[in-house]
């Protein structure tokens, strides 16, 4: 979900709207507002697209300059009108947006019944605004205080009262909270694209901070409950960043960025010898000679990197390198102490699996490098080492560049500490360096080449009920995400699977015509995958090959070949994403889905 406040002296409808516009990345599934105007609270929220409480807001416009917003992606409750956003207390006097989940809603809800409240939604928010009505006296401030005493879970919090027109309380816990300060009023977000056109002189509020505003002045007091001074910040990138720029669609924009966020990603980290200096890992030889085993976790399109940076590690630093999902992690007992290195990946920094996972192995005692791309996010903060992906702002559901950049910082990473730990030659760390440095090139390359390829495999597969990609070692985890790419957005049944299992049970799945997509880029598995090409093609299988162009020989057992740049095989993961990235935006621009949107989805889960 995502929140918004305004609080100053221009009309807060417009600016609040605006602000949820930017932040429908983080759900969409019903949005709403509450204004103060004239000691009273108006109220407009409604299910689906955020276009419908826009249409409503301009043939029926709220006044006011103080008011609060939220784009929700459902957890407690359908989408429907009465479960959205903003959620009053019985008595309609006090307004909340929540970004977040409240772990003990059901005996706050079962306690407030008792004392005769009366409940008109499933969510765990209205629980809030009731419970700061419970402890109400004549100061919100105060009331807010003791009710978020009581919450356990993680929250985002803005609220409003009729009773104090001119204030608004924010509270910040386990989910992320700006606060902005303009020159005509405060802002408030979850994430700056909110407030970018507004300002950009930012507080990144910490966790329990509780701020109360008014049209000319703010506090912040910390979760001791202390007044406190927080560093104003200067957001240095612009809103332009954050907007289409003239591609038709997000994904499409963020695709053709990548050559310029991967030379972003390295090109910050070389000294002037042109060698990999990454100040921010700050690990000494004897540090790193002791780390005996590394962890990588992360969730979706981040997993995969991860997948990739196990190999690329385990080569690097020669010990066992173990990749999990942030929401098995946790759970799993996973055997760590001060010799491991929990390695923590997030496009977003805030995915609440990944962020519960850093905390578990932080309190094990594992030492926490991230992997993120968002400057502040409460992953980056929480970590004692930092390795930022200079993506820029990702606004499609659908990861593109913040992927490839992930992978790049796995490659930085394990050839710098490959070196301290002088587990890599000298001559071999140059040559990779230097093949690393022209990635940037062959990915506008190979972006080029694969608009008509890519157009044309998403016309053939449109229909199909379920496809297959196909890969071994590398080129299956290229295969994972090239199959979560086409399932999030065509809604296609897609499976990757290691192809040499697939003879193991899937293989009986293969019918005549089934589209098998084969990435076959890695020299030591290539004859083998080869075999397997020709046992899917023997049931049947439309086969289409995606290697490079030094292996020709594809075209004798595949119905349709494409290659690709050939780089050093441990690099191949950046060139051969790109083709499936394409393949899955035209398939889902042809069915007509909404493509930086996705059914179902949102770009940061902040639930676990
Ligand atoms: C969501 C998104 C995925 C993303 C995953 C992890 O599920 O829809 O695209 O890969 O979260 O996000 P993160 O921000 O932690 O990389």
């Amino acid at each position: 979900c995502g929140i918004v406040g305004y609080i100053g002296k221009h009309t807060a409808s417009s600016i609040l709207l605006a602000g949820l516009e930017k932040l429908e990345y983080r759900g969409y599934d019903s949005a709403g507002i509450t204004l103060v105007n004239d000691r009273t609270l108006q109220t407009r929220k409604f299910a689906g697209r955020l276009e419908r409480l826009v249409n409503n807001i301009n043939k029926q416009p709220i006044e006011g300059t103080i008011g609060i917003g939220h784009t929700r992606w459902a957890t407690h409750g359908e989408p429907t009108d009465n479960n959205a956003h903003p959620h009053l207390n019985n008595k309609q006097t006090i307004a909340v947006v929540h970004n977040g989940i409240i772990e003990n809603y059901l005996s706050l809800k079962n306690f407030l019944i008792e004392q005769g409240y009366t409940f008109y939604s499933e969510t765990d928010t209205e629980v809030i605004s009731n419970l700061i009505d419970y402890y109400y006296e004549n100061e919100l401030l105060a009331a807010v205080k003791k009710a978020v005493k009581q919450l356990k879970g993680a929250y985002a919090l803005e609220i409003v009262s009729s009773k104090h027109p001119d204030e608004m309380i924010a509270v910040r816990y386990e989910s992320p909270l700006v606060l902005g300060i303009g020159e005509d009023g405060y802002y408030l977000a979850s994430d700056i694209p909110a407030i970018l056109n507004y300002t950009k002189s930012v507080i990144y509020l910490e966790n329990g901070d509780i701020v109360r505003l008014t049209k000319n002045n703010y506090q912040i007091y910390n979760h001791k409950q202390s007044l406190v001074k927080r560093e104003i910040k200067e957001v240095s990138w612009d809103i332009e960043a954050a907007s289409k720029e003239g591609f038709d669609h997000f994904m499409l924009k963020e695709i053709y960025q990548q050559p310029e966020a991967i030379r972003n990603t390295i090109e910050r980290r070389l000294d002037e010898t042109g060698r990999i200096q990454l100040n921010e890992i700050n690990f000494t030889k004897a540090e790193i000679n002791a780390i005996d085993k590394v962890y990588i976790v992360a969730c979706g399109t981040a997993y995969h990197a991860g997948l990739v940076g196990k190999q690329v590690l385990k080569n690097a630093l020669q010990v066992e390198v173990i990749a999990d999902i942030g929401s098995e992690f946790r759970y799993s007992d996973p055997f760590i102490d001060q010799n491991t290195l929990v390695i923590i990946v997030s496009q977003s920094g805030e995915t609440a699996d990944t962020l519960a996972s850093l905390r578990e192995a932080k309190s094990k005692g594992a030492r926490i490098l991230s992997i993120t791309n968002v400057v502040g996010s409460s992953i980056a903060r929480e970590s004692d080492h930092l390795l930022y992906t200079w993506a820029g702002p990702e606004i499609a559901v659908a990861s593109t560049k913040a992927y490839t950049t992930q992978l790049v910082a796995f490659y930085l990473l394990g050839l710098y500490l490959g070196r301290l730990k002088e587990t890599i030659a000298d001559n071999t760390y140059q040559a990779r360096l230097n093949e690393l440095k022209s990635i940037a090139k062959s990915v506008e390359h190979v972006i080029e080449n694969s608009i008509e390829p890519a157009k044309a495999i998403a016309e053939k597969i449109i229909d199909c009920n379920s496809l297959f990609y196909l890969g071994r070692g590398l080129d299956y985890y290229s295969a994972l995400e090239a199959s979560l790419k086409l399932k999030e957005l065509s809604y296609i049944h897609a499976e990757a699977f290691a192809a040499g299992e697939l003879k193991h049970g899937t293989i009986a799945l293969i019918e005549a015509g089934t589209p098998v997509i084969v990435i076959a880029t890695q020299s030591k598995t290539y004859d083998k995958t080869i075999s397997n090409i020709k046992s899917v093609k023997a049931r049947g299988a439309y086969v289409i090959g995606i290697t490079t162009s030094d292996h020709k020989d594809i075209e004798q057992v595949c119905d349709k070949a494409i290659y690709i740049d050939n780089k050093q095989d441990i690099y191949m993961p950046i060139i051969s994403v790109i083709l499936p990235q394409l393949i899955a935006y035209y398939t889902s621009i042809f069915k007509g889905n909404d493509v930086d949107k996705p059914r179902n989805l949102a770009k940061s889960v902040t639930v676990e």
